[in-house]
């Protein structure tokens, strides 16, 4: 794992994601406004894209079939009853000198 630099932090506006390919597969980035916040790019529901989700809050609401994220921890908060064992990984991001990293 190692701190990666992605893009100047000005190239994702607030409440959207950016998907960025790495080695460990693809990654997506979110501005929440006041920090920037990274996770894997694939529902654990049926893999879809979950840096075009809509953002609400600390949630990513994936654009296939709407299952609810959470961001910080990584946990599908909806339908949380039936598949409380689905997550997907999260990863520590930094701004540095205007750029966004991801240590992965
Ligand atoms: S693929 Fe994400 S909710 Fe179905």
């Amino acid at each position: 794992m190692k701190w990666t630099r992605i893009t100047p932090a000005d190239n994702i506006p607030a409440r959207e994601g950016r998907s960025v390919e790495l080695s460990e597969g693809s990654l997506a980035i979110f501005n929440l406004g006041e920090r920037f916040v990274a996770i894997e790019n694939r529902c654990p529901h049926n893999g879809g894209p979950l840096a075009d989700g809509l953002v609400g809050g600390t949630t990513v609401h994936c654009p296939l079939h709407n299952w609810k994220i959470c961001l910080e921890s990584g946990e599908v908060s909806k339908p949380c009853s039936q598949h409380g064992e689905f997550r997907v990984k999260t990863f520590p991001v930094r701004v540095e000198n205007g750029i966004v990293e991801v240590f992965a």
